[in-house]
């Protein structure tokens, strides 16, 4: 990783942990259990991609602003839920999440489930609270947030997710399942970084797209490999999860060598949909060779 990513990974993470905590700080008058259960979720590390994202992509527009911090806030909340619900008993089962134990470890299932509804929630509260925007691109940012995280988005993949266990399904269906679960708040986290600035052109809008639909899917092509390429203790949850539960993966479908490959493809994708923006967008570049060589 480049000395310029490593230092804009590091002040985003710092940023979006400070957005977060006065969020959170903010909320009053609630259950004590459910707080504690949703800042252990949201405060507990991660590499915070998604808001690094918007951040990032922000910057190739205009300078960044309180808005984008409430994007940043917005998509991390509806990740960390993602998580939170993707870890129970139901769905994958997890009991170790970030190098620690899953919230319905640490608390129970009733308050895990409580606490992920309660940040989607919150993560919409931000949008519509968000500081100094015209109406109209708070209504994008919302409508945005939405798809991407309901039925046609993350919803939909984790839906779809469930039903293919023990299934070997085609390759355009397997792509479609990780376009919504995972690259949908992927695309979703560039778009509403841009479109916050509220000065986004249709023809930056779109290229920004283009590159976010092609890193969203190199993510979760990524996050296949290290499943079976990489240790527990570096990932921060059990590895060898997928072939544990016989999920349908990238690497069961095409092989390692194949995933790894496809991840390649995307990633020069990824690169050619930004060949008319300039160095403003170099993060962006760089973000897109680290989500292929992450080992984490
Ligand atoms: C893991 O996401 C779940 C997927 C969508 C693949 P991340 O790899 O971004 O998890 P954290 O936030 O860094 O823990
Ligand atoms: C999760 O996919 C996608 C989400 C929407 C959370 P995975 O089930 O592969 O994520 P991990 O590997 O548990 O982080
Ligand atoms: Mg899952
Ligand atoms: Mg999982
Ligand atoms: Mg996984």
């Amino acid at each position: 990783m480049s000395q310029a990513l490593h230092r804009f990974l590091q002040a985003g993470q710092k940023r979006i942990d400070r957005v977060l905590t006065k969020t959170l700080d903010e909320l009053h008058d609630s259950d004590a259990t459910l707080l504690q259960a949703m800042r252990y979720s949201l405060l507990s590390g991660g590499k915070r991609i998604r808001p690094v994202l918007a951040y990032a992509s922000a910057k190739t527009i205009a300078d960044l602003s309180d808005a984008t911090d409430s994007v940043a806030c917005a998509v991390e909340a509806i990740h960390a839920y993602s998580l939170i619900h993707d870890d129970l008993p139901a769905m994958d089962d997890d009991d170790l999440r970030r190098g620690k134990a899953t919230c319905h470890i640490a608390f129970n299932e009733a308050t895990a489930i409580l606490a992920g509804d309660a940040l989607q929630a919150l993560a919409f509260e931000a949008l519509s609270t968000a500081p100094k925007l015209e109406d109209r691109t708070r209504i994008a940012l919302i409508r945005e947030l939405a798809s991407a995280s309901g039925a046609q988005g993350m919803v939909g993949g984790q839906a779809i997710d469930l039903a293919s266990v023990n299934q070997q399904p085609q390759l355009a269906e397997l792509q479609h399942m990780h376009n919504l679960k995972t690259g949908a708040l992927i695309r979703a986290s560039v778009r509403m970084g841009a479109i916050a600035t509220d000065s986004v052109s249709d023809e930056q809008l779109s290229s920004l797209t283009t590159y976010a639909d092609a890193i969203g899917l190199a993510f979760q092509v990524q996050d296949d490999i290290l499943d079976v390429t990489a240790d527990t203790e570096t990932l921060g949850k059990q590895q060898g999860a997928d072939i544990a539960l016989n999920k349908p993966t990238y690497v069961s479908l095409l092989g390692l060598n194949g995933a790894r490959e496809k991840a390649q493809q995307l990633h020069q994708s990824a690169l050619n949909s930004l060949s008319d923006f300039d160095d403003r967008a170099d993060v962006l570049r760089q973000l897109s060779a680290y989500i292929v060589e992450r080992q984490k």
